[in-house]
């Protein structure tokens, strides 16, 4: 399945808007949380593919800034997936070589939640084969921000002067700092919206979109995103090589 692909045109860094859990289980009947639970069950399928593949960097929006506008049960499930995730995931991150890392306002999350991201980076802070992001309680326009009151302070400080603002210091500033920006996302769920993920590192990002909802997306249809990707002549608005 996997040799259609070009080993030498593999995207770096994909990010996932994982979107379509709740219309997934309400299509069957079946109380969102089950969306939820089987969109779980997706996060581990595409972590263990991009793996499999050789992706080295993955970012998955699991919970976004406004997410906490849902009802308190709904949001108290995620946590506990996410926790859940957490605990019975780590054996395999450490055996293949994958570091967590998260972004967001982390601080917002429930304590236990917070200790147990914290414990997994902590323990998997060595692997070097993929970083697997989760970004909790994130926005773009909120990290853009969190980033100007950061540069900001140092202009008050006299640690920086304005004219030393650049986009590379700004990116410096963001919550990716250290990291490439992602070259492909993916949106599942059939909308074609950005929903303030990754505001500024997606300029030229190529985008991905399919009215599979996220509970739906394994493993083949990973692969036919990356497939569809590695067919796009990326030119960062200079002409093209013909
Ligand atoms: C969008 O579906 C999805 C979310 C709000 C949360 C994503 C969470 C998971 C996939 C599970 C837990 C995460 C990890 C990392 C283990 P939606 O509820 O907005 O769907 P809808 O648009 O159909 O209502």
């Amino acid at each position: 399945m996997t040799s259609d692909l070009d080993p030498a045109k593999l995207p770096r860094h994909v990010a996932i808007i994982m979107d379509g859990n709740g219309r997934w289980a309400e299509k069957r009947a079946l109380n969102r949380i089950r969306g939820h639970e089987e969109g779980a069950e997706s996060v581990r399928a595409i972590v263990r593919a991009g793996r499999e593949i050789g992706i080295r960097w993955l970012t998955l929006y699991a919970f976004s800034e406004e997410n906490w506008k849902r009802p308190k049960y709904e949001i108290e499930a995620l946590m506990n997936l996410l926790k859940r995730f957490l605990t019975a995931e780590l054996r395999e991150m450490l055996d293949n070589g994958i570091r967590l890392r998260f972004i967001g306002r982390i601080g917002k999350l429930p304590q236990d939640v917070q200790e147990a991201l914290k414990e997994t980076a902590e323990r998997t802070s060595n692997n070097k084969d993929m970083v697997l992001t989760l970004a909790l309680s994130y926005g773009g326009r909120q990290e853009i921000s969190d980033a100007l009151k950061e540069i900001a302070r140092q202009i008050e400080s006299g640690a920086l002067s304005s004219g030393e603002i650049s986009q590379e210091l700004i990116a410096q500033r963001l919550y990716t700092a250290q990291m490439p920006d992602p070259d492909l996302l993916i949106r599942t769920g059939g909308e074609y919206r950005v929903s303030n993920f990754l505001l500024w590192q997606i300029a030229y990002t190529e985008i991905y979109t399919t009215p599979v909802p996220w509970p739906e997306f394994k493993k083949q249809e990973f692969l036919e995103a990356i497939g569809d990707y590695q067919k796009r002549e990326r030119r960062f608005g200079a002409l093209g090589e013909d």
